[in-house]
């Protein structure tokens, strides 16, 4: 399948979680497909604001499989074994399957562990339309497979001075690794009601302005999961647009 994959980068607590979660259940709610959502941050929480509890990770599963290499039971190839422990750490939600990346390699050897994963998390995300990658903070990640080949990068910032460098670097360090992504966007986070668009600086294809929301601020839902803040939430609607309108340009 031809899938329509984004990833979410920017500095800490700009709000990457929260623009994850709230695309996904834009991109459920108006395509009705289920959205394979992976949470890329080693410190994963997508999960909570997904309203669904951890699982294993695909970290719990490389380790393992570092351990058990030559324990598998007979009749099973280490492929068939792999897809099917991934099948058991997918999560599944409403509207959205959940895959947590975990914790990254440890000094041990991986390469071979890590190229049957990374061949399985590939032919997972193709079975998908839509897939929404939650990445960690900073850079380093970039250079792994997860944000390779996504049609939109969202680099989310807030007013700070700080968040708005990091998201130019991340910007800039994606164009020069050459990562395959289509379309790099600005996403203006938590700005006050009726803040005037402004227009997308140098390296970056777009730029959206996100309104915060006081429910979220406050937490004031029952719990952290943000499937339940209302369809008329300033952030919700400030991102269905953003995604609406990356859409349309992909389907040009
Ligand atoms: N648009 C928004 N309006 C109000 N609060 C927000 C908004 N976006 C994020 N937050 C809050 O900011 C904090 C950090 O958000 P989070 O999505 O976890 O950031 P990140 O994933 O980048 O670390 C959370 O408490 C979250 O509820
Ligand atoms: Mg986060």
């Amino acid at each position: 399948m031809n899938s329509f994959t984004i990833a979410v980068a920017g500095k800490g607590g700009v709000g990457k979680t929260t623009f994850a979660a709230l695309a996904i259940r834009h991109l459920h709610h108006i395509t009705g497909e289920v959205i394979l959502a992976v949470d890329a941050d080693p410190n994963a929480n997508l999960h909570a604001k997904l309203g669904t509890s951890p699982r294993r990770t695909i970290g719990d599963i490389r380790e393992e499989l570092l351990v058990e290499a030559d324990q598998l039971p007979s009749g099973v190839t280490k492929q068939e074994h792999v897809d099917y422990q991934i099948r058991l750490a997918l999560a599944e939600g409403d509207g959205f399957d959940l895959l947590t990346m975990g914790r990254q390699e440890g000094p041990g050897c991986y390469c071979y562990v890590n190229n049957i994963l990374r061949t399985f998390v590939d032919s997972l995300s193709e079975r998908y339309a839509y897939v929404v990658i939650d990445n960690e903070a900073g850079m380093e990640h970039l250079s792994r497979r997860t944000t390779r080949t996504s049609d939109v990068l969202f680099v989310v910032s807030d007013a700070s001075k700080a968040a708005a460098d990091s998201a130019v670097r991340i910007a800039a360090l994606a164009k020069e690794m050459d990562l395959g992504i289509g379309r790099t966007a600005l996403v203006r986070n938590m700005l006050p009601p009726d803040s005037d668009g402004q227009d997308a600086p140098a390296g970056f294809d777009a730029a959206y302005a996100v309104t915060a929301s006081a429910a979220i601020r406050s937490g004031s839902m029952r719990s952290e999961s943000l499937l339940d803040i209302p369809q008329h939430d300033p952030t919700y609607q400030d991102i269905s647009k953003a995604l609406d309108e990356e859409r349309k340009l992909a389907r040009q």
